[in-house]
């Protein structure tokens, strides 16, 4: 009998706290507690069970990392401006086993240049950017397609 793989650890990292204040135009209306229910929906309805975890120190995130090996079957990551420079995260998302999806509310294609760069996107087995909210259903999509195969 296989294991039912549906534990999704979803990850918000620096000033992700603050949405419903920051750009509306590049972020939306929702604040993290309104985006978490509608990420819990989606997941609902594909069957999966998410955790949240959001900080604004980098420290914790990567501890957070480090505990996740055998509590978390998939990783839905915002790691926020640590995406364009944290090295730290990067190394700790090294050690991880579980398929990790990249996900930016924004299009940081289309954003200032520094933006560009993410430092973890070769780890990532799927990135969805600049899609709002439904960005993270589509995530969840993914790790439900990644299971079956
Ligand atoms: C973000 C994009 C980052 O460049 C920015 O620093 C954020 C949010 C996004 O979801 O679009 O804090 O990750």
């Amino acid at each position: 009998m296989s294991a039912v793989r549906n534990r999704i650890e979803v990850m918000h990292g620096v000033n992700l706290d603050q949405l419903g204040r920051r750009d509306a135009e590049q972020y939306g209306t929702l604040t993290l507690e309104e985006l978490e229910v509608h990420i819990n929906t989606a997941a609902d309805e594909l069957g999966l069970d998410t955790r949240f975890f959001q900080t604004n120190h980098e420290g914790e995130f990567v501890e957070r990392l480090h505990r996740l090996e055998g509590l978390a079957d998939g990783l839905i990551l915002n790691p926020g401006a640590w995406t364009h420079y944290s090295y730290a995260i990067r190394d700790a998302l090294d050690l991880l086993a579980v398929p990790l999806v990249e996900v930016h509310l924004s299009n940081v294609e289309e954003r200032e240049e520094w933006r560009r760069h993410s430092v973890l996107a070769d780890l990532a087995s799927r990135r969805v950017i600049g899609k709002g909210p439904d960005g993270y259903r589509e995530a969840l999509e993914f790790v439900v397609e990644q299971r079956s195969e």
